[in-house]
């Protein structure tokens, strides 16, 4: 895996101030390391601080207004469209990764026999929806084998697509238990000359990795907030190509997706015609304090530039990196062009090498056999230096 092991080049410069960002919005990151934004993301002090400001009004309803309501939602898709580079019209919020992936494998027309194709170790999250899919035999649903280093065979992806069978791909931008991200703009050249649908789970890349829909358009992308946009639990959208979102009839009919909801003075009309934007695709009273936190959390990722998140990334896990390759020690994630912020490495004892670092006060997760760390934008050098320390202790 990965030998030899080659050493980033050298340090880049992000484009915001680190130590700013660390005080002002994360207040709490000195007492700790949190490397975990691949399993939860913390709330910035801003976006916490309209949660609570919101949540207080809340609990007296009569404090709120018709602008905390359907304009907080707007607010919140707005965001999500900034971040990605698409129109907010094209944005349904969600409250998860699996709400777009379900989406995506109910709604999308498929012929019999028709093949869907994923590469094996996914997260659960997305192969379930599509077998779920494929239960009654019409179509397939096939996990291609991944690569020895335990990456999606991108090449074996790519020449799987020449089969006239296989309509669907699904993929996760970045994989959960390496970091892996695929060669999105290849995928999306490549399924969009075939007319082959392209989902994608984002939720492990999007607000750490560059992602910008016009330049690499997929079908339907789906992504949970909670994690790398530092919002709470139960906020996400999902996005679908513009072309497709007045064609593609949502498999469910809540009422927010229908066109008579505007009203509130004639529900009962039942208005039959689904909404023209991608709110067709939502369902129902979405969580409003928590979509106002997500916009305040998204926007500070946009203010940020995603582009400038990766590479304060790439620089962070250098020392980790460095220590890796003098002890030989695999690192299980990619370091090239298909690297992330998620950074693997696999030292013999991985168990005892995480209940060190849990004892040192480094948040990190433990993932089929590699510690797995994730920083984000406010994370730095020396919190990986100190991660390199006590991995170095505990060999
Ligand atoms: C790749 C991937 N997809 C989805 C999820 C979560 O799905 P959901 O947002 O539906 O809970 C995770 C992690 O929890 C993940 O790593």
């Amino acid at each position: 895996v990965n030998a030899p092991v080659p050493i980033p080049a050298a340090p880049a410069t992000p484009g915001y101030d680190v130590e700013a960002l660390r005080r002002e919005e994360f207040p709490w990151a000195a007492a700790t390391a949190y490397l975990n934004h691949a399993s939860t993301g913390p709330i910035p002090a801003s976006a916490q601080r309209r949660l609570a400001e919101y949540q207080r009004r809340r609990a007296e309803p009569h404090r709120l207004t018709a602008d905390d309501l359907f304009p907080v939602l707007a607010a919140a898709r707005a965001a999500a469209a900034r971040l990605i580079n698409a129109d907010p019209a094209e944005i349904a919020l969600a409250p998860n990764t699996s709400y777009g992936l379900n989406l995506a494998a109910q709604a999308l027309p498929l012929e019999p026999g028709s093949v869907i194709l994923a590469s094996d170790r996914e997260f659960p999250a997305l192969v379930y929806p599509f077998r779920h899919r494929a239960r009654h035999g019409d179509v397939r649903f096939e996990l291609l084998p991944v690569t020895p280093e335990g990456w999606p065979d991108e090449a074996a992806l790519l020449a799987r697509l020449d089969d006239p069978a296989v309509r669907c791909v699904a993929v996760s931008l970045t994989q959960f238990a390496n970091g892996y991200t695929v060669d999105l703009a290849r995928l999306s050249r490549e399924t969009r000359r075939r007319g082959t649908w392209l989902v994608v789970d984002a939720i492990q890349g999007c607000g750490q990795v560059p992602l910008d829909v016009r330049e690499t358009p997929v079908d339907i992308l789906a992504c949970g907030a909670q994690k790398w946009l530092l919002s709470p639990w139960g906020t996400g959208f999902l996005w679908v190509r513009p072309d497709l979102v007045p064609r593609l009839e949502p498999p469910w009919a809540g009422w927010m997706a229908f066109e008579g909801t505007d009203d509130f003075t004639r529900l009962c009309a039942y208005d039959p015609r689904f909404r023209q934007d991608a709110r067709r695709f939502e369902m129902v009273t979405l969580p409003f304090h928590d979509f106002a936190g997500m916009a305040v959390a998204v926007e500070l990722l946009a203010d940020l530039g995603t582009a400038a998140v990766a590479a304060h990334l790439r620089d962070v896990g250098r020392p980790v990196v460095e220590w890796a390759a003098r002890r030989g020690v695999p690192v299980t994630s990619p370091l090239g062009p298909r690297a992330s912020g998620i950074l693997c490495v696999a030292p013999p004892a991985p168990e005892r090498a995480f209940a060190a670092l849990e004892e040192a006060g480094v948040a990190a997760s433990l993932r089929e056999g590699s510690i797995r760390l994730s920083p984000h934008a406010y994370n730095t050098v020396e919190e990986l230096a100190r991660v390199a320390e006590v991995l170095e202790r505990a060999r």
